[in-house]
């Protein structure tokens, strides 16, 4: 523990994490308890006593604890936004055409608009992660809407539902500035509430009822690789890998697979994975069964539309009821096995392995 204070405290004094709070209206309406001490002069903050703000932060003697830096963080991104904002306008402004209607990138990339893009065609409901920039992390959003597009696949009249990513990756995991949207009711509510996301998450791909298909276009790593056990088919293009690094960031499996994967690959192999962390390559993954078919990336997205579509056309009915009769008989302990998954996630999430692991990806992602 001492250790853990220590690495943390030098963490701090390094400025790795300092930053100044500036009032926005996403602030002020999450944190309210901070509204009195950012609205007045924080609304007139320069770019001067944001600097100095900064600077104080650095001097500051006693280690403010992760949950405000966590904070921090997200002001500082915030702030950071502000200023991106206001570049783009002025290099609009003094483009040659300016009547251009322009939606600055950090809002179109805001959870809850294009994030996820669904589309049905040819007997196929296709849910898209798509934030290529960010690798398609998920963000909390993100988790909504997918529960939402996955119970909207359940009862529309597709035949089959893929799951992909857009970019060059599949999908990087839960995105860790998740972590910094901190509720009044501080980290402990943030897990509570978290947990409950999880399971309902999760929950969602147990109880799918039509053949879920994974179309992995690139590198997948944590959440989007433990619920591929929850997946019928996973085709991967063959630059795909398979990482779920839970121990490097003080986590623990969730998405079932402390039970499908043992289940698939055996003990020894899944511990590799979800305790050791290793990666697996597309033809690894595939050799233990975790992947159905792995493909060359000048052909995947070509080669895996082709069987999608041919799939799509047998009777649909008799495709849901044979992926029932698999998974009614263990639906009930995928069940359990998620509630108890995301209970000990809960409590990872408030620990100091995770929340250091998580304050030092945000460190480096501030490149302070
Ligand atoms: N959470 C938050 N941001 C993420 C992210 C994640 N899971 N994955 C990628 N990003 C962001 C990066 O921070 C970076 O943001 P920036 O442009 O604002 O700096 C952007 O996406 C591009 O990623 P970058 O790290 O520059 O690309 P890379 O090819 O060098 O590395 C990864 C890609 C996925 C290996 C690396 O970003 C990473 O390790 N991410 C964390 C993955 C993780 O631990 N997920 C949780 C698993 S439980």
């Amino acid at each position: 523990m001492a250790g853990v204070a220590g690495r943390l405290a030098r963490l701090w004094c390094s400025g790795a994490l300092s930053s100044l709070p500036v009032c926005s209206p996403l602030q002020v309406t999450r944190f309210p308890a901070l509204q009195l001490h950012l609205c007045g002069p924080a609304m007139r903050a320069s770019q001067k006593d944001f600097e100095n703000a900064l600077n104080q932060v650095k001097l500051l003697k006693k280690d403010p604890g992760n949950e405000v830096k966590l904070k921090l963080y997200a002001l500082y991104k915030q702030e950071t936004a502000r200023r991106n904002y206001v570049d783009l306008v002025s290099s609009l402004s003094a483009s040659s055409e300016p009547s251009i209607q322009v939606t600055p990138a950090a809002d179109r990339k805001q959870p809850g608009s294009d994030a996820l893009v669904v589309t049905s065609q040819d007997g196929i409901t296709t849910i898209t992660l798509n934030r290529p920039d960010k690798k398609n992390a998920l963000t909390t959003q993100m988790y909504h809407d997918i529960i939402l597009a996955l119970e909207a696949a359940s009862k529309d009249d597709s035949a089959i539902t893929v799951l992909t990513g857009n970019g060059d990756y599949y999908c990087s995991g839960n995105d860790l500035t998740n972590f910094t949207d901190i509720p009044p009711g501080g980290v402990e509510e943030k897990a509570r509430s978290g947990a409950v996301l999880l399971r309902d998450f999760v929950d969602c791909f147990i109880d799918f009822p039509k053949p879920l298909v994974a179309v992995v276009n690139g590198p997948a790593v944590g959440i989007s690789v433990t619920i591929l056990g929850l997946f019928d088919i996973v085709y991967a293009t063959d630059r795909a890998t398979f990482h779920t690094p839970f121990s490097h960031l003080g986590q623990s499996p969730e998405g079932c697979s402390s039970y499908t994967f043992p289940k698939i690959m055996g003990p020894s192999k899944a511990t590799e994975m979800l305790v050791f962390g290793k990666k697996l390559t597309a033809r690894e993954a595939c050799t233990q069964g975790l992947v159905t078919e792995v493909f060359p990336d000048s052909t995947f997205q070509k080669e895996v539309w082709v069987r999608l579509k041919a799939y799509s056309k047998l009777p649909p009915n008799a495709m849901r009821i044979s992926k029932q009769v698999i998974r009614n008989t263990e639906k009930e302990k995928l069940h359990a096995i998620n509630a108890e998954e995301s209970n000990v996630l809960r409590e990872r999430w408030l620990s100091d392995e995770c929340m250091n692991a998580v304050v030092s990806f945000l460190s480096k992602k501030a490149k302070l």
